[in-house]
């Protein structure tokens, strides 16, 4: 709209004021925040902009060569794709507390950002999507007592760049509306907030290749049937969990053994509260048969069906 595409052209030129001939750096995550940022500034300094997205091996099904699609060949983005997977997995070795978790994944991200800054050469300047709502929620500080919550891509704190901020005087709907503005695609600019520690904290227990996998396809199946319905708007969150459970069941004459499926889909206006979905029955019907023939470790799939409070969105 009118506003949007004159907030965008007022924001391009004030970056170029700010940036003059310098070299700016930008943590692509593969949210909607990030991807705005970059493409404002790229908007306005091209090539002087380096984006690093440190793929930690923790998103989903596609995810990672989406972003690449998008912003390299899409927008024709300098971006660095780091894949750090198995570094990831490395450092979660037997580790089963969610706290920890987010811990050493939020370390290790910083650490492999930092590598890749200092081998990419001198950067002026570090781009960022802080909105306005993340200004005022780490001021006060409530919620972050309950779950540490890493967003993952936050500043190293060594490193001394000037921040480019160019979303925070905006909340979340008008981020999405820039983004449509500046021609993102909109399964980007729509994405469901995604934790930054990733798949890690909708693991329960250990983390492993094997077990990521098992998440990633049942999560591509809710992820595909949820839009497919023509839901995917209406609810905040949905996506699949995989618990540390193991039940008995039957297949053919056969006798099985084998993990369990929780889908999770909540109803939320900011994510503070949620409510379960009222997802119908057809839906969760084709979900839980699908997920059982596509993904042969699983043999069980229920819903979660608490609402926050006192359940979480998250099972971490
Ligand atoms: P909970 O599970 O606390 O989640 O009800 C509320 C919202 O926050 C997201 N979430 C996270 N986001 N790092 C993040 O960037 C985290 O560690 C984290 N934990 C939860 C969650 O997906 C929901 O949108």
């Amino acid at each position: 709209g009118w506003t949007m595409s004159s907030y965008a052209r007022e924001a391009v030129e004030e970056i170029r004021r700010q940036v003059g001939n310098g070299q700016v750096l930008c943590a692509l995550s593969g949210g909607v925040d990030s991807a705005v940022a970059a493409v404002l500034v790229h908007r306005a300094v091209g090539d002087r902009l380096t984006c690093v997205f440190v793929d930690h091996g923790l998103l989903r099904k596609g995810e990672a060569d989406r972003v690449m699609e998008a912003f390299g060949r899409g927008f024709g983005m300098k971006i660095v794709r780091v894949d750090a997977g198995g570094r990831f997995l490395a450092r979660l070795v037997g580790v089963r507390d969610p706290e920890q978790k987010r811990k050493i994944i939020g370390e290790e991200f910083i650490r492999v950002f930092e590598e890749e800054a200092d081998r990419l050469g001198k950067f002026d300047f570090l781009a960022q999507g802080t909105l306005y709502t993340d200004i005022i929620e780490s001021g006060t500080k409530t919620a972050a007592t309950i779950k540490s919550h890493h967003n993952v891509g936050g500043l190293p704190e060594r490193m001394s760049f000037r921040l480019i901020e160019p979303l925070n005087t905006l909340f979340k709907d008008e981020v999405r509306a820039l983004g449509t503005e500046l021609g993102i695609p909109e399964d980007i600019v729509w994405r469901q907030p995604f934790p930054g520690p990733g798949l890690a904290i909708r693991i329960l227990g250990e983390v492993t290749q094997e077990r990521l996998s098992i998440l990633r396809e049942a999560d591509a199946v809710v992820r595909e049937e949820i839009r497919k319905a023509g839901l995917h708007r209406e609810i905040w969150q949905y996506f699949a969990v995989l618990p540390d459970v193991r039940s008995v069941g039957v297949m053919g004459d056969e006798r099985t053994y084998a993990h369990t499926i929780a889908i999770r889909a909540v109803t939320s206006r900011d994510g503070m509260t949620a409510d379960f979905a009222r997802i119908p029955y057809e839906v969760l019907e084709r979900l839980s048969g699908r997920i059982v023939a596509e993904v042969p470790q699983v043999n069980r799939v229920v819903y979660d069906i608490t609402s926050k409070p006192p359940a979480t969105i998250e099972w971490e």
